[in-house]
């Protein structure tokens, strides 16, 4: 969290320790929708297609595990770069809906050429398709999907698309009518920077029917998207901190955001293209890259290989980097920015990438 999030948290976790019983069953519920509704307009959506939830995860598993128009003998559909847990959401749907469960790979480098080649592919191979999940930015590599493209070439062939945004709004700057997907899960504990414990999902109005209330909800009506998610007891002060969060997004300004986080990831990838033997997974093409782009040095896929690396730059040279495992030609090394990282940070990656790369030296 920033400073004044951060603030504003301790604040509200004051206020509902102090205020306690009391607070929680006379107001809590009606500001819970005074930040559902800040929190929709934000997004770009009306406030009855958006629900709070308490992650990424919990909105994307309810979309996934909720969604009841798969018959036994559809397929659904996913790809190499998107997150673990959906993808053990989609391969769930095996048991409980009967369905083939395909698993592709997006094409390594990714062009978007390529990648809408590889979904147009998919889709024909597959034409029992029913269901897709898409993730906006790849956990992996950093890739940024051309999301309208591929969730209009799967309406053509009759696929809903469930879109993982967790990781690309206040990443990138976008209102959610832009995916023009019916299904969207998001965070706000990561980029938009609210307390841990946040997120929403978004129902597109019409298409409301085609989940299920989340176990059965009772407790709002079968027309009420508030249905989709029954979470029980949320951490009340998260909940009440969002609107800070997305004040602070909105003063810096999420173009402004995007355009700090792609300057910071073209300053060391500009630099490190030029050493031959380090394989930059993360296209340059624009609209397919933000903040977070992964690397690995040419050859070098396995976990200890990556391991080594990681930890050569966290105790050389004091970098945080991240080992990612699932992308289909090997294990990599993801590099993410922040809005506080600085060029001379970058810098001393660049540096240690020099020598890292280099086998015989000694670090
Ligand atoms: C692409 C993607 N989807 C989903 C999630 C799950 O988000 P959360 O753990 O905040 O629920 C993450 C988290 O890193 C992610 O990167």
């Amino acid at each position: 969290m920033a400073e004044p999030v951060r603030r504003e948290f301790i604040r509200q976790s004051d206020m509902v320790n102090y205020e306690n019983s009391y607070y929680v069953r006379q107001r809590f519920w009606l500001d819970f929708e005074a930040v559902r509704a800040k929190v929709a307009e934000a997004a770009g959506a009306a406030p009855d297609e958006i629900a709070l939830t308490r992650g990424a995860t919990e909105a994307l598993q309810l979309l996934i595990g909720g969604y009841n128009k798969l018959k036994s003998g559809d397929a659904v559909l996913y790809a190499d770069l998107d997150y673990d847990s959906m993808q053990y959401a989609m391969n769930a749907l095996k048991a409980r809906r009967g369905v083939d469960v395909v698993k592709f790979d997006v094409p390594e480098p990714a062009t978007r050429q390529a990648v809408l080649g590889a979904y147009a592919r998919a889709f024909d191979a597959n034409p029992k398709t029913r269901l897709l999940l898409l993730t906006h930015v790849s956990n992996r590599t950093g890739l940024v999907m051309p999301i309208a493209e591929i969730v209009r070439m799967a309406k053509v062939k009759g696929i809903d698309t469930v879109v993982d945004a967790a990781h690309s709004w206040g990443q990138l700057d976008f209102k959610v009518g832009e995916l023009e997907a019916d299904f969207v899960g998001f965070n706000l504990h990561k980029w938009i920077g609210a307390p841990l414990g946040v997120g929403f999902l978004y129902i597109r109005k019409d298409r409301l029917a085609d989940i299920d209330r989340d176990m059965g909800d009772e407790e709002f009506p079968e027309t009420d998207i508030r249905s989709r998610v029954h979470t029980g007891t949320v951490n009340f002060a998260a909940v009440l901190t969002v609107p800070a969060a997305i004040a602070l997004h909105q003063e810096i300004g999420a173009a402004a955001k995007q355009a700090r986080l792609r300057y910071l990831r073209d300053y060391w990838v500009s630099r490190v293209r030029a050493f031959r033997d380090i394989e930059i997974l993360t296209p340059d093409e624009v609209g397919l890259y933000s903040a977070i782009t992964s690397f690995r040095l040419a050859g070098k896929t396995s976990k200890s290989d990556n391991d080594a690396v990681v930890a050569k730059l966290r105790d050389g040279y004091k970098v945080l980097t991240v080992r990612r495992a699932g992308v289909a030609k090997g294990q990599c090394i993801r590099v993410t920015p922040a809005l506080y990282t600085e060029e001379a940070d970058l810098d001393r990656l660049v540096e240690a990438l020099a020598v890292v790369r280099r086998p015989s030296e000694e670090v």
